[in-house]
């Protein structure tokens, strides 16, 4: 273990019906009553266990990842995503905003800092924190893992606490990347690919595939 906390549950993905955070476990009671049809439940990591990329997100969208169960898919910012990745090589098939679209991701997995879908988007800093163990032990599995794409600064900032980095060390920024000290891997920023960063061209196509260029030339 390369780190001293664990996991209060499963190893690397809560429950379904995790009651870790009671404020997320309610909204999936009330979600369940008002979209049956929808996963409702922590979207589990997606992609293979040896991957040597690992994308963290945000949290899943209510109508997106929490109604297809896959991290970004049938999200806003999961069309960017997907398409960036197909673009680098990093998925074989069409990405079709199902679950069941039949696309499968090369050496790369995606995750989120929270598994559960948060009211307004907007987990707070406990669930942030509890949900932090399964990001830690999906780290720790990862034995070929050479680099971590964090996707905004939830993401950056949960991701530096799982790995017991300072954030002075290593500040967010779009296109950053951070070496860190006794891992294989590194570091790199993106701002999220939400809808309001990429309408606002706070984040444009061509910025996020510049991240992906410096990734792809790092894993080799
Ligand atoms: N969907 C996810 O699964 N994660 C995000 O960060 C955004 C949308």
């Amino acid at each position: 273990m390369a780190n001293a906390l664990s996991a209060p549950s499963t190893d690397r993905e809560p429950l379904p019906d995790c009651d870790l955070c009671p404020r997320l476990a309610d909204f999936r009671k009330t979600n369940q009553e008002k979209f049956p049809g929808y996963f409702n439940a922590p979207a589990p990591s997606f992609g293979p266990a040896k991957a040597k990329l690992l994308i963290v997100g945000l949290a899943p969208g209510l109508h997106g990842a929490n109604q297809t169960g896959r991290p970004f898919t049938g999200d806003y910012a999961g069309d960017l995503l997907y398409a960036t990745l197909a673009k680098f090589g990093f998925s074989n098939g069409k990405y079709a905003g199902v679950a069941n679209d039949g696309l499968t991701l090369k050496q790369t997995m995606i995750t989120n800092a929270v598994r559960c879908v948060p009211p307004q988007n907007k987990p707070t800093g406990p669930e942030i924190r509890t949900c932090r163990p399964f990001l830690i032990n999906q780290i720790d599995a990862m034995k070929n893992l050479r680099a971590i794409l964090c996707l905004g600064r939830i993401s950056h900032d949960s991701t530096l606490a799982t790995l017991g980095v300072k954030a002075k060390d290593a500040p967010f920024g779009h296109g950053a990347r951070h070496e860190v000290k006794g891992r294989s891997f590194a570091l790199f920023d993106s701002y999220h690919c939400s809808r309001y960063n990429t309408n606002t061209r706070r984040l444009t196509p061509e910025m996020f595939e510049d991240v992906f260029a410096a990734i792809k030339d790092h894993i080799g």
